[in-house]
Formats: C-alpha cells, sequence, structure tokens
C-alpha cells in the first residue's frame, strides 16, 4: 500500500448520557491509502457517521488514534486541525451542505476566502472546475433555486476548490433521483481516477458502493468484512 492519508487504531467512541453509556463505535483498524475509493455501508444506526466524524476529526475518539495525514489527531491544535480542514481535506453530507444565503459561487469560493486565497488567482481553475461539473448555469443562483443534483454538484465543486488529497462523503446521493444520484457517482469515481483524490464515502446503496475499489460492511460498531 502506498502512503496513507488516514490510518486508525483500534478506534472506539462511546456516548454518555446520565448514567447510560452506548459504544457505537467498538474498536476499529483501518488504513486508507492515497487516491483510494472507499465505500462504508451497513444499516442504519451501525455507526457509520459516528466513524467518519472520527476519522475527519470532527469528533474525537473516547479510546485509540486516528493519524490523518500522518498527524496524530489527539495530538493536533485546534489551529492545526482546521488548517487541514482549509487544505487538505473536504467534507460532503447529504444534503444542505451549502450556505443558502450565498450564490453558488460565492459557496464555491468559501473555503479559499477561508483561508485567505486571492480570489484573483484561483479564477481560472475555479472556472475550469465548474465546466468539469457542468454547474455554469447555476453560479449566480441561491441553493434553494437549485435542484438536489445541481446542489451537490456544486457541494462537490467546493469540496475540490481546496484541491484536497481527500473528501469524506456522507451519503452524497442519499437525496438524490437515481438518474441524479447515478450522475454524481459517476462524477465522484472520475474525481478519483483523474484527479487522484482519496475518497471515503458512506452509502445505502450497494449499486453507488460498487463505484469504490473497497466496500468496507459496518455492523454493530465494527467493520464485519
Ligand atoms: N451524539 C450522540 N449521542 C448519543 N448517541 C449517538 C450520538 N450520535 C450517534 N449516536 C448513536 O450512535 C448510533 C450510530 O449512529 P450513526 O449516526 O453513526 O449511524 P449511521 O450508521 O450513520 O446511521 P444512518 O445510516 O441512519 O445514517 C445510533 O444508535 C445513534 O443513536
Ligand atoms: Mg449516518
Amino acid at each position: 500500500m502506498g502512503n496513507c492519508v488516514i490510518k486508525a487504531k483500534n478506534i472506539k467512541k462511546t456516548f454518555e448520557r446520565a448514567d447510560v453509556k452506548t459504544e457505537v463505535v467498538r474498536g476499529i483498524d483501518l488504513e486508507i491509502a492515497e487516491g483510494e475509493f472507499v465505500a462504508i455501508v451497513g444499516e442504519s444506526g451501525s455507526g457509520k457517521s459516528t466513524l467518519l466524524y472520527l476519522l475527519s476529526g470532527s469528533d474525537k475518539t473516547s479510546e485509540g488514534v486516528v493519524e490523518l495525514f500522518g498527524k496524530n489527531l489527539e495530538e493536533a491544535s485546534d489551529d492545526e486541525l482546521a488548517r487541514m480542514r482549509r487544505q487538505m481535506f473536504s467534507f460532503v453530507y447529504q444534503y444542505d451542505n451549502l450556505v443558502s444565503n450565498l450564490t453558488a459561487y460565492e459557496n464555491i469560493v468559501l473555503p479559499l476566502m477561508l483561508d485567505k486565497k486571492n480570489l484573483k488567482d484561483e479564477e481560472e481553475r475555479i472556472s475550469e472546475l465548474i465546466d468539469y461539473l457542468n454547474i455554469k448555469n447555476c453560479v449566480d443562483k441561491f441553493p434553494k433555486e437549485l435542484s438536489g443534483g445541481e446542489q451537490q454538484r456544486v457541494a462537490l465543486a467546493r469540496a475540490l476548490a481546496i484541491e484536497p488529497s481527500l473528501i469524506f462523503l456522507d451519503e452524497p446521493t442519499g437525496s438524490l433521483d437515481t438518474t441524479m444520484g447515478k450522475q454524481v457517482m459517476e462524477l465522484l469515481k472520475d474525481i478519483n481516477e483523474k484527479r487522484n483524490v482519496a475518497l471515503v464515502m458512506v452509502t445505502h446503496s450497494k449499486a453507488h458502493a460498487a463505484y469504490a475499489s473497497r466496500i468496507l460492511e459496518m455492523a454493530d460498531g465494527k467493520i464485519a468484512g
């Protein structure tokens, strides 16, 4: 295996409320290589989203270690994690990825602005990205004026704007019909193959998981197969 973008060692997550403890992630070892496309499937409640949050540093493990780009997340400061999020990896959710009072274009360049990039220098690349995702007609519209598929393509443009090495996706096609879902999956496959971006995608769809090069099945907080 080439260099790893993610290494997780025996990670666990327990939620505690009052005197009730729920073990949601129950000891997972995982290595994901540069440029890999991994799908995570499993029943509702099996811990898929929780795992994604742990791997991306959005939530802390109760036990075990996650290394993201070689950095132990336990030892990473908030600033370091925020910098990684601005420059190295993106996150795409099932829906509501976009800021509602910004246009699609403003949404796409938002991560660059947060990273204090000069937008003039990035204009050509962003315009190429907009062509690539076929959303030229969307750029001046607000999210609520876009279809679900258009919104997800804008969300992908935003995810790609920072030229990440890795994108986490939590059911990116979950709110789309079959045709739009397929379109987004074809794009993801292309993004993975042509741009060598590693993808870690949670999905309910067996057909969509088949686009990945590796499928992990989660059951009861563990990876089954
Ligand atoms: N913050 C929390 N506090 C307490 N329990 C939680 C919390 N977050 C998740 N859980 C519980 O952990 C379990 C796994 O949740 P998770 O969202 O990871 O499942 P999932 O596999 O993503 O499900 P779905 O396919 O429905 O999205 C669920 O039983 C859920 O109720
Ligand atoms: Mg989930």
